[in-house]
């Protein structure tokens, strides 16, 4: 489903990602854990284009991203960008639309379905985010739990084959976290292909099939959560886990 192949990322002088190279199934949940400015971010957003790259190259859901594609192949990305999900710290609603508007609209727009069609499909997503009596609010109306569940609904409506979440639970509190990690665990239980940063240490521990510990630009442990998060074997991986778990 991924394939990542010697990605390399500069800021100017500075390497931001330095040769990573991984692969993921289809199926897989792959936590990605770390210390902040590792580069976690910026691996994610390489995988969906959002942030070009200067070496290597990334296979996702059968596209094939390479370094100098921006600007030149905005159509492939487009493509690539709704088999791809993303879903970001702060929710990125739409704030003049409704909950079913904020779904419909790139299904709508970008695939032409009908009204009707979206909108059944919509309140189904809806539904399956535990929201479905709030399909005409707001997002000024919804909390920031509900506001993340819509945007989880409106990166399914495109029926993505991968779903890519940057720390979807650090900006909400602690009360909020678990509706939204609840959609998560379905999700990733009904076998979708899920690339998670996150400090959530049940979500690495008990739902990743895969955790990913990535310091200074490079994966630094890969394998399963019984390996990483009980017996790391990095300084950093250690130093990590010991913190979170206080
Ligand atoms: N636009 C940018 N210009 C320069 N450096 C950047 C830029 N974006 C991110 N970085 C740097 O890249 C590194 C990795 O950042 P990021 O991927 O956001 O890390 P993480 O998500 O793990 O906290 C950091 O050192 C950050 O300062
Ligand atoms: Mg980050």
């Amino acid at each position: 489903m991924i394939s990542v192949r010697t990605l390399s990322k500069r800021h100017g002088d500075r390497q931001i990602l330095q040769d990573v190279s991984a692969d993921v199934a289809k199926g897989e949940t792959i936590a990605i854990v770390g210390p902040s400015g590792g580069g976690k971010s910026t691996l994610l957003r390489c995988l969906n284009y959002l942030e070009t790259f200067d070496g290597g190259s990334v296979e996702i859901a059968g596209f094939n991203l390479r370094p100098g594609m921006a600007g030149k192949d905005a159509r492939t990305l487009r493509a690539m960008r709704a088999r791809v999900g993303m879903v970001f710290q702060q929710f990125n609603l739409f704030p003049h639309l409704s909950a079913i508007d904020n779904i419909t609209l790139a299904p709508r727009m970008v695939k032409r379905e009908a009204k009707d069609a979206a909108e059944t499909r919509a309140l189904e997503l809806l539904e399956k985010v535990g929201l479905r009596d709030r399909s005409g609010a707001f997002p000024h109306e919804l909390s920031g739990g509900q506001q993340q569940r819509v945007a989880i609904a409106r990166a399914l409506a495109q029926q993505p084959e991968v779903m890519l979440f940057d720390e979807p639970t650090s900006a909400l509190d602690p009360e909020m976290r678990d509706d939204v990690m609840e959609v998560m665990k379905d999700l990733a239980k009904g076998g979708m292909t899920m690339l998670v940063v996150t400090h959530e240490m049940q979500f690495a521990h008990d739902i990743a099939t895969r955790v990913w510990v990535i310091d200074k630009g490079t994966i630094a442990e890969d394998g399963p959560p019984s390996q990483v998060v009980d017996n790391p074997k990095t300084d950093v991986a250690r130093e990590f886990f010991g913190r979170i778990r206080k």
